[in-house]
């Protein structure tokens, strides 16, 4: 299906409710559309009003097996017809314990136990637990530019201030920034991997000046740096920093809650960096929009909190069970993870064709269906250009395409689309993409 618009956008009904969301909605919630959503599927969503458009947020990266699969959907019903909650604390059903052999068993980490629980921000929140727990130590060093969540303890591993932290303080102590190998912000005169290296070397130095190996339990790291903009770790970068982290007794932790289930071209991201983590979380797509999300990792290290210390009230419930296990049928039934590369390779060789045309696209890059495209005001300086993108998006959305921004400097496109996107689907946005991009740089002459 291709986008069909056949009112204004948004729709007089779409606006109907937006009253009744500003009545009766905190303004914290934000949305980067007015559109109420009727149906969806596959790849598309038609909103109340009868506007079909195609998804390239995928509820941010959540709908990588594709809106309401049948084979997730009637999973759905099957368990909730049985039940939908008893509360794994009190009596045990059978979709947990078959999705953590699942999970344990597609992990790439040996000998992996798993634990349930419900949004990604607890998945790495409870990664840090099990890290402190195990080593005794109380420190957590994240990647400068990295989002991991909305908690306490998440917001402070978060570095983007506005909107995440404002005004949230006092934050978590201990939570040590370490430098991203952003290699297109490389202003060295070192070659990409030697910077990406670099990167990792400042944090054994770091470990032994300005810190010391026994205030930190773990590294977080995003194989892919989502909300902070598309940016994907070198792979040197990766496997120095599981050098450092194995020769210091720090626990590896790999936060996959948007880059896993096939986002980039494997079932984790990890895959392709020759490495094991000690731990991996994972949300977003595994339940395919059912709030679930787990820490799988090495079990000797997931053993070490104490019985009734992790876990809460509805992590893994039945039916956001029974919807991952379908989905990791479909992952494999319809060939996602090779379906991720192939669309990739469409999407970013289209992305890669526009910026030889558009001086205003300064960088294209991405793993497998992951993709960002950076917008600058001048490809030497770098100035980022954040209002550019504004207009892209809205311009793209009033012809049927969703889009989102990304980005510590809020000027990158992410490109997200569910992962059972037709090429035909996916050509028909970038046609839009494009149109758009010209429309707005026309605008600013
Ligand atoms: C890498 C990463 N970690 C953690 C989170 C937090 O997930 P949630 O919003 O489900 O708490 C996100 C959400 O975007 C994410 O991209």
């Amino acid at each position: 299906m291709l986008p069909n618009i056949v009112t204004s956008v948004p729709g007089p009904k779409s606006l109907e409710l937006w009253e009744k969301r500003e009545q009766y909605v905190v303004r914290g919630v934000s949305h980067s559309s007015k559109l109420f959503a009727q149906s969806a599927e596959g790849a598309t969503i038609t909103d109340v009003d009868g506007n079909t458009f195609l998804d390239f947020a995928a509820g941010i990266g959540v709908i990588n097996a594709g809106h309401s699969p049948k084979e997730v959907t009637d999973a759905i019903k099957a368990q909730a017809d049985r039940f939908i909650h008893t509360s794994i604390n009190v009596v045990l059903y059978d979709s947990y314990v078959k999705l953590a052999e699942k999970l344990a068993t597609l992990a790439p980490i040996s000998d992996a136990k798993v634990l349930f629980i419900n949004s990604g921000a607890e998945a790495v929140e409870n990664a840090v637990k099990i890290a402190k727990k195990y080593t005794g130590r109380s420190g957590v060093a994240i990647i400068d530019g990295s989002f991991h969540g909305r908690t306490l303890l998440t917001m402070s591993m978060t570095s983007k201030v506005k909107p995440y932290k404002d005004g949230f303080g006092p934050f978590t102590p201990d939570v040590f920034k370490l430098p991203c190998p952003n290699v297109y912000r490389n202003n060295t005169t070192l070659s990409a991997d030697e910077y990406a290296v670099s990167c990792a070397d400042e944090f054994e130095r770091m470990l032994n000046t300005t810190l010391s190996p026994d205030m930190v339990a773990c590294v977080v790291i995003e194989p892919v740096q989502g909300e902070g903009g598309f940016i994907p770790m070198p792979k040197p970068y990766v496997k120095r920093m599981r050098e450092i982290c194995t020769k210091y007794g720090i626990v590896f932790v790999i936060d996959e809650i948007q880059s896993g289930i096939a986002r980039t071209g494997t079932l984790y991201a990890t895959e392709q960096f020759d490495v094991e983590p000690d731990l991996l979380t994972t949300s977003k797509s595994l339940a395919a929009g059912l709030p679930l999300s787990a820490v799988i990792g090495k079990s000797e290290i997931m053993q070490a909190p104490g019985v009734g210390s992790v876990g809460g009230t509805f992590s893994g419930n039945p039916v956001a069970c029974a919807a991952a296990l379908a989905v990791l049928d479909n992952v494999e039934k319809y060939g996602l993870c090779a379906k991720a590369t192939e669309l990739g390779e469409l999407l970013t060789s289209r992305l890669k064709a526009m910026k030889e045309k558009y001086d205003i696209i300064g960088d294209v890059r991405g793993m497998g269906a992951m993709i960002g495209m950076e917008f600058v005001k001048d490809r030497t300086t770098k100035e980022p250009y954040k209002e550019i993108i504004d207009k892209v998006i809205s311009a793209s959305m009033q012809k049927g395409v969703i889009f989102l921004s990304a980005g510590i400097l809020s000027n990158v496109i992410r490109f997200l689309p569910p992962l059972v996107m037709t090429a035909e689907q996916a050509n028909y946005a970038m046609d839009v993409l494009e149109s758009a991009i010209k429309e707005a740089i026309n605008a600013n002459l």
